[in-house]
């Protein structure tokens, strides 16, 4: 905004016209908008500091399928990049041949949350990751351990990043630093507001207005990660035979009876199905359903009411979700 007692106080037009011309978009008469998605540098631990020889193990570790029990499943098995870090499943089968009760989430932003899982059971990163590699792709660490010093190009990777050989504590700290880089920035959205007026299209722009405001979406989806970690009933257990309890399992507090945490929305467009059941399919249907006040469970959270969106207007929406997804580059890493 211009201030408004400096534009008062100018007595020349032309004055005036230089300090409302700071505030405007590069050639055009529209007011820039605000720089409210800016994410800010991810948190490292100060137990484990990100170095790019730490990070580039990481990333082989992520995709390699000698990780696993079977020696067949990566933890990229159920979490590809072009898909958001997630599998364009509803539910997906572990490495034991079990199936998961929740979708698989992005990992997209997961460097910002404090609570990890749908529920928000994990409360480190690395806590999580150490689970993951044991229930989802079955391994035992000790043995994965031993089987990676027997190769020597992780072998030298490890004695250069800890000064010593794969132990199952460092495995879990590569792959979990690794996890902090997975930032979903750089969007159509954030050229936007950093100054590119067409970096997105009228739809998108008046999406974000919808967003933030009639459709009070930013109550919960809050930027700049347009997710919140907070966790809320969105009514989707309503009238399940057996409904999961999500956040109850880990507080016990009634409020929180079948509360899941609010995902990011940067990159959304990449990885339906969506909610933590995996059980729409279409990001406009998830919108829908979200504008809609969500499902019919009497326990669901009291700050979702039908919004009155229109078609049109859901429309909007969705074009503007459609302008967070992320353009970082991505290489594949080379296993050794
Ligand atoms: C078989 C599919 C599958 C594989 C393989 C898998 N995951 Fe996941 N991942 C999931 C599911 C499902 C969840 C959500 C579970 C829940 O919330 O209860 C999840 C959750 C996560 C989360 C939490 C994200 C958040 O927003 O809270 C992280 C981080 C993660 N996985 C990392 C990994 C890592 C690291 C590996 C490899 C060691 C891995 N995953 C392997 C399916 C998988
Ligand atoms: C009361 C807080 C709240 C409000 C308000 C809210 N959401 Fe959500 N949203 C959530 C939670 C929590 C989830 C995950 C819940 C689940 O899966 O059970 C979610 C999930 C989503 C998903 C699916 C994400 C994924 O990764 O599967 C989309 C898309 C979404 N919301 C869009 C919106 C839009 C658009 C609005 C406004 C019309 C909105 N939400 C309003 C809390 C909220």
């Amino acid at each position: 905004m211009p201030n408004l007692r400096a534009l008062l106080s100018v007595t020349t037009l032309a004055a005036a016209a230089a300090l409302l011309a700071g505030c405007a978009m590069p050639g055009s008469s529209e007011p820039a908008p605000e720089r409210i998605s800016e994410l800010g540098p991810v948190p490292h631990p100060a137990d484990n500091p990100a170095t790019p020889a730490k990070l580039a193990l990481g990333a082989q570790l992520f995709i390699d399928t000698r990780l696993s029990g079977s020696g067949k499943m990566a933890c990229q098995s159920c979490h590809y990049r072009e898909l958001g870090w997630t599998d364009a499943k509803p539910l997906s089968t572990k490495d034991d041949g079990g199936l998961n009760t929740r979708h698989t989430p992005s990992l997209y932003n997961v460097g910002y949350q404090t609570s990890w899982y749908w529920d928000g059971r994990a409360t480190t990163l690395e806590g999580q990751v150490l689970a993951a590699w044991r229930g989802q792709i079955g391994a035992d660490p000790a043995k994965v351990a031993a089987l990676l010093n027997t190769v020597p190009g992780y072998k030298s990777q490890f004695q250069a990043v800890y000064g010593s050989d794969a132990t199952p504590d460092t495995i879990v700290k590569s792959l979990a630093a690794y996890l902090r880089t997975l930032v979903s920035t750089d969007a159509p959205w954030d050229k936007y507001e950093k100054g590119d007026r067409n970096a997105v299209s009228a739809d998108a722009k008046q999406g974000f207005r919808l967003f933030m405001g009639k459709g009070k979406c930013a109550a919960c989806h809050t930027p700049p990660s347009f997710g919140n970690g907070g966790f809320h009933n969105i009514g989707l257990e309503g009238g399940k035979a057996k409904p999961d309890l999500g956040r109850f399992n880990v507080t016990k507090n009634e409020a929180d009876t079948s509360a899941f945490k609010t995902p990011t929305l940067r990159s959304i467009a990449l990885s339906g199905p969506y909610f933590h059941d995996g059980s729409v399919k279409t990001l406009r249907e998830a919108v829908k359903v979200m504008a809609s006040g969500g499902g019919n469970d009497p326990r669901k959270s009291p700050i979702l009411t039908p919004t009155g969106l229109t078609e049109a207007e859901i429309d909007q929406v969705v074009a503007f979700l459609q302008t967070l997804t992320s353009t970082e580059p991505w290489v594949a890493p080379k296993l050794p």
